[in-house]
């Protein structure tokens, strides 16, 4: 299945920065310290999820409200879990809440109800087996630092396999071969003394999944790591989201290119603040869902050599 994104043509809907959303439940207008004060009764939204209650679950999010102050809600009763060894792909359309979803994960970002647990601990415990590669949009690249600094503070604070309340030591000549072997693997090795503010668009992703990658991480939350990518970089991406994989770690990945999912992945989580469905990407994303996330602006593409397919291009 051959799938893209059409650019947006209505007027911009709910969801968009700034505005206070109606709970479906209840149809009135909350704030977020009401959102705080609800009880079971508040009726949880109907959300597709596949079921993992292995014992050492790496993610399972449960219930999940959260938002910003003002009573924006960006995500609403999302519940899913991710087993060991899965590359999921993480789609919606721009606001679903994909960031918000993975800054809570992290524990950067407090939710007001629900759960999250990291290999059954809390994300301020279970952080230190995550490695978490944001937005670039959200880095401040003119900060006067080498590419090899930045993915040495990957082995900053506490690293997998450390009891939870260590939470130093002193950097030595593991950290080296750690950070060389990580700039190897996302191909920078040549630019390790480069200033950050010197990297291309590109460049600086695979910086940011490099930092993720030299904390030896069990999980990897990475956030649009392949946009703005040329595509023989998505490639290699992939064959590392792959091999990661392949070693047993957890990847959830945020993405607008379903294309890749459907080709690479082993599951899809469609968000649009709620999750819309959650399962193998070949029935997830489906026409109906995909019009539910993106409340229409998707063109469905007929497969290559089809009849239709050909008279596009020529005709
Ligand atoms: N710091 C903030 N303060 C207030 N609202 C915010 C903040 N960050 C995000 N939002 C809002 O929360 C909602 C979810 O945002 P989020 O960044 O999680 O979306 P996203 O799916 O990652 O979007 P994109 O694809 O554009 O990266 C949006 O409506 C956004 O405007
Ligand atoms: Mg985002």
């Amino acid at each position: 299945m051959r799938l893209a994104l059409q650019r947006r043509q209505r007027t911009r809907g709910s969801g968009e920065k700034g505005e206070r959303l109606a709970v479906p439940a209840g149809g009135s207008r909350l704030r977020e310290e009401e959102y705080l004060l609800m009880g079971e009764t508040a009726a949880p939204a109907p959300s597709l999820h596949v079921e993992v209650e292995a014992e050492e679950t790496p993610v399972k999010v449960r219930g999940l409200w959260a938002g910003y102050t003002g009573g924006h809600v960006a995500l609403e009763d999302v519940s899913f879990s991710l087993e060991r060894g899965s590359l999921v792909g993480l789609a919606g359309p721009n606001g679903s809440g994909k960031s918000t979803l993975l800054k809570v994960i992290l524990g950067l970002h407090r939710p007001w109800r629900g759960s999250v647990h990291l290999f059954g601990e809390t994300p301020a415990s279970g952080r230190r087996r995550l490695g978490y590669a944001p937005q670039s949009e959200l880095v401040d690249w003119s900060f006067p630092v080498t590419v090899a600094d930045v993915v040495g503070m990957g082995r900053i604070g506490p690293m997998p396999g450390w009891p939870a309340r260590r939470l130093w030591r002193r950097s030595g000549w593991e950290d080296g071969r750690i950070v060389r072997q990580c700039l190897e693997r996302a191909h920078l090795e040549h630019l390790a003394k480069r200033a950050i503010g010197e990297l291309s668009g590109g460049e600086q992703r695979r910086m940011l999944i490099a930092r993720a990658l030299a904390r030896e991480p069990d999980i990897l939350l990475l956030d649009e790591p392949m946009a703005g990518l040329d595509a023989a970089s998505q490639h290699d991406m992939l064959h590392l989201f792959e091999d990661l994989r392949d070693d047993g770690k957890t990847l959830l990945v945020s993405t607008h290119d379903l294309s890749f999912v459907v080709e690479c992945f082993n599951l899809a989580l469609l968000l649009h603040r709620r999750v819309i469905a959650y399962g193998p990407p070949s029935q997830v994303l489906t026409r109906e869902n995909l019009n539910a996330t993106y409340e229409g602006n998707v063109l469905f593409l007929p497969p290559e050599g089809s009849d239709s397919s050909r008279q596009r291009r020529h005709g």
